[in-house]
Parts: C-alpha cells; sequence; structure tokens
C-alpha cells in the first residue's frame, strides 16, 4: 500500500502545553485506520493539524505521491487537494431536502463561486441518488434534513463530503448520540466509503472500533503509545493502563 499521508516528527504546544509531541505515522492510500486514546491524548488537533486549522511547531505532514507539503497550504487548498472532514456536530441544511443538500455538495466542488448558476445536469442527479444508497438515505432523499434523526443527519453529512469526492476522510467521534442500530450503519457506511478513499475514524466506542476491522493507533500525550490489530493494542499492558483500565 502506497502512504497517503506522512506525519513526522510534529508537535505543537499551546501555552506551554505539548498537546501533540514528536508524533509520526503513516495512513496509506485507501487504508481505513482507527485513532483511540483517552480525552486530551491529542486526537482532534491532530485532525486540525492535517486539515490546516492549526499550525505545529515543528515536523512535516506530507500528502500524495508527490510527497506535497500540508503545512505550506490554507485550509481551503488543502480541503481542494482531496482532504474531507467529518465534525461531531452536523452542519447540514436543515430547510433543504436531503437531495437538495448532496445537490448543494456537489455544485460547491465544481466551484465555490459557481453555486449560483449551476444547472444539475441528469448525470448530478444520478450521482445524488448514487450517494443517497451509499448512506442509507435513498427513501428520505425527499425529507428536509431537519426531519431527520441525529443519526440520519451525521450520514448526510458524510455523503456531503463523499460528493465532494476526497481522498482523505476524517471522522471525529460518528458513534456519539447514536443509537447501536445506528451505530452499526455508520460503520457499514465508513467501510464501504474506505474501499475507494483512505478513513481516518475517531471512535472511543470499542464494539464500534472492532466492525472497523482495521488498523489501530493509540494516542497518549500527543504521541503514538501503541499500533497494531485491535487484539493487539487492547492486549498491550500500557494501553490498558492509560485507556481501558479506567
Ligand atoms: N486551541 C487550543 N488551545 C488550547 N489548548 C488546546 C487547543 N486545542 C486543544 N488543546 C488542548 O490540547 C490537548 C489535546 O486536545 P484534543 O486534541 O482535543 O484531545 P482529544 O481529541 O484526544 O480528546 C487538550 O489538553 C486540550 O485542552
Ligand atoms: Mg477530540
Amino acid at each position: 500500500m502506497s502512504t497517503l499521508l506522512e506525519v513526522s516528527g510534529v508537535s505543537v504546544s499551546f501555552d506551554g502545553f505539548k498537546a501533540i509531541n514528536n508524533l509520526t505515522f503513516q495512513i496509506g492510500e485507501a487504508e481505513m485506520r482507527a485513532v483511540i486514546g483517552p480525552n486530551g491524548a491529542g486526537k482532534t488537533t491532530f485532525m486540525d493539524i492535517v486539515t490546516g486549522k492549526t499550525r505545529p511547531d515543528e515536523g512535516r505532514v506530507l500528502w500524495g505521491e508527490k510527497s506535497q507539503s500540508l503545512l505550506s497550504m490554507s485550509e481551503s487548498q488543502i480541503a481542494q487537494a482531496g482532504v474531507g472532514r467529518k465534525f461531531q456536530r452536523p452542519t447540514v441544511f436543515e430547510d433543504q431536502t436531503v437531495a437538495e443538500n448532496l445537490m448543494l455538495a456537489l455544485k460547491k466542488k465544481r466551484s465555490p463561486f459557481a453555486v449560483l448558476n449551476f444547472r444539475a445536469s441528469r448525470a448530478d442527479r444520478e450521482r445524488v441518488e448514487e450517494l443517497a444508497g451509499e448512506i442509507g438515505l435513498v427513501a428520505a432523499l425527499g425529507r428536509k434534513a431537519g426531519e431527520l434523526s441525529h443519526g440520519q443527519k451525521q450520514w448526510l453529512e458524510i455523503g456531503m463530503l463523499l460528493a465532494q469526492g476526497p481522498r482523505l476522510l476524517l471522522v471525529d467521534e460518528p458513534a456519539a448520540g447514536m443509537t447501536p442500530a445506528e451505530r452499526e450503519l455508520t460503520t457499514e457506511i465508513l467501510v464501504e466509503a474506505a474501499k475507494t478513499r483512505a478513513v481516518v475514524v475517531v471512535e472511543h466506542d470499542m464494539e464500534f472500533v472492532r466492525r472497523l476491522d482495521c488498523k489501530v493507533t493509540v494516542l497518549h500525550e500527543g504521541s503514538v503509545l501503541a499500533e497494531g490489530s485491535i487484539d493487539h493494542v487492547t492486549s498491550n499492558e500500557a494501553v490498558i493502563e492509560v485507556y481501558l483500565g479506567r
């Protein structure tokens, strides 16, 4: 598997506190990766660094086959390069239907400035239906996003990110506030998405992580504490002590 994202020796401090401390790891092309660790371990900050929201004090963040540095790029340039990010709180347009939300995301991909003149082609409408299928919302295409359940809104937002065709999708605690059934469908959506792009999922629900069936990176105090299969990391003494044992 070739490397898509390479983080090496990255550190960042906030008011003298090292939130990320010499962090090094790689994500492969079309790899699914789970990131776990106690609160304050630096999981969200790691995503902030990759997306350009936070600038590290040192280290490298390299992207793609040309090993382009993401650190010299703006947040929108990084998004344009193919990094999509899902935040914990869904940011869908509540007064628009599911189909309209997905169509808006397709438009945005084409050009953030051409939205007003945009006219949906037949191919666009087909792509919207296809996306709805990928996120389990075909039956809800005509419904206002505001009427959806919390889980459905999360899926819609994932669909809106997929509409923009990211090569890497970063997802922070997607299962929070979901019912067990919604959690299962979320796993399926992410596993399917990771067949054609890299997906990095931060999640506390260990059953959820187990179902992702992927390599797991454990962060602690801003560094990698352990990495490997779920069975490997959950039997690691240090991981049990700082994370699982509590
Ligand atoms: N913008 C910021 N300013 C100050 N401190 C921050 C900021 N972002 C994160 N931190 C601190 O960095 C540490 C790591 O936070 P975070 O990345 O949110 O952890 P996690 O997502 O693993 O729970 C925490 O101690 C947090 O308080
Ligand atoms: Mg966090």
